[in-house]
């Protein structure tokens, strides 16, 4: 089958398509999925870089998102049939409640070998089948960036009807954090560097735009929109946007710490923090409880995965420039099926 393997050596220009031997199954609850489609996140750009976590065992197969075909189970398989279509949890090890330290470190894409292949071999436990009315495509959007959402907004966050939630621009985590809020009945203000993506983002369902590049002091404006702050914030900036984030909330509002996009460290005066009693609360994706009960309410409000555009298993490369550039809306999705099943 074939694969995208980094070799000898991080970097983009190293990551090349390779045949690699079958995978088969090999324990009782292994299942063996035909890959149909996966789809990029920003982490995928670290990985391969090697700016995530240079230390990562190569040789290596990237990327942390997959929706396929059922082709085989193993003897003691009951949940999953030949012909089901499903996606693979990020962090196998992560069932439900409280992870430990290796079961959230013990990830798909890094330090496991990832989905940019055409097979995979994934036990029964860490796979939930794919929403009926979504495409393999729109699939493929949801183990990483859609449940890092839910994770922070409704695992976390416990999100109320009238609750206001802050997203940070427009990208993949975003847009999901943005669907999630408005069909639990919140408010929500998208900020974006482009007046385009605001107008997109209106169209979406969000209640008031904010351009960061023109508004600097975007909290106080958060401010002056919700009286008291915001009740949530979807913070994928980092140390760069958090004194904003942090002017931005109310009083015993929840930050979702999730992202490092606008930069490393930076001084930061954290006295309003512990003033206004604010949550800081650390994400990473989720556990695969987590997964089924967001794709239970996906089901149940038809949620439309935003898909920017969707490239050919052999132009895996150029996709993730095109993430690199910032340009798009939502997701990136790379579909494996342009080549013939080997
Ligand atoms: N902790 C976790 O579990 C987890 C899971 C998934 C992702 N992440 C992290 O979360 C971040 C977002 O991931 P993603 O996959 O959604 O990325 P993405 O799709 O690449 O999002 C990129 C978008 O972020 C926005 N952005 C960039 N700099 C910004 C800034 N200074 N202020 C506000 N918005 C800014 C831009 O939106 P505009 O063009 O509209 O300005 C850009 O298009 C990344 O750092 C990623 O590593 C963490």
């Amino acid at each position: 089958m074939k694969a995208f393997e980094l070799q000898n050596n991080f970097g983009l220009e190293n990551l090349k398509l390779i045949e690699r031997p079958e995978p088969k199954i090999i324990n009782p609850n292994d299942v063996l999925i035909k890959i149909k489609a996966t789809s990029l996140n920003f982490r995928d750009y670290l990985v391969v870089t090697g700016k995530y976590n240079p230390k990562f065992k190569l040789p290596f197969v990237p990327l942390s998102d997959g929706a396929g075909e059922v082709l085989e189970v193993g003897l003691t398989v009951t949940d999953f049939k030949v012909g089901d279509r499903v996606i693979l949890q990020f962090a196998p090890k992560w069932l439900d409640g409280d992870a430990t330290y290796e079961q959230s470190r013990f990830t798909l894409g890094g330090p496991l070998d990832g989905t940019l292949m055409e097979k995979k071999v994934y036990p029964d436990y860490a796979l939930v089948k794919i929403p009926s009315y979504m495409s393999y495509e729109e699939a493929a959007t949801l183990p990483c960036a859609a449940l890092t959402s839910w994770s922070s907004l409704v695992t976390y966050g416990r999100i109320f009807p009238g609750d206001t939630v802050v997203v940070l621009g427009t990208g993949g985590v975003s847009i999901f954090a943005l669907q999630i809020a408005k069909f639990h009945g919140a408010k929500v203000i998208v900020t974006s560097g482009s007046d385009e993506k605001l107008e997109q983002a209106k169209s979406l369902g969000a209640d008031y735009v904010i351009n960061y590049k023109t508004e600097i002091e975007w909290g106080k404006k958060v401010k002056e929109i919700t009286g008291n702050g915001a009740d949530h914030i979807i913070e994928v900036g980092g140390a760069g946007t958090l004194e904003q984030s942090i002017k931005a909330i109310r009083p015993f509002g929840q930050i979702s710490l999730i992202g490092i996009l606008a930069g490393g460290a930076k001084d930061l005066n954290l006295l309003p923090v512990l003033m206004n009693n604010i949550k800081l609360q650390g994400i990473l994706v989720g556990s695969k409880a987590g997964l089924a009960a967001m794709c239970k309410a996906f089901e149940f409000h038809k949620t439309k995965p935003i898909i920017d555009k969707v490239f050919p298993f052999e132009e895996s490369v150029q996709a993730i420039e095109y993430l690199k550039t910032g340009s798009h809306f939502g997701k990136i999705v790379i579909r494996l099926d342009s080549l013939p099943l080997t």
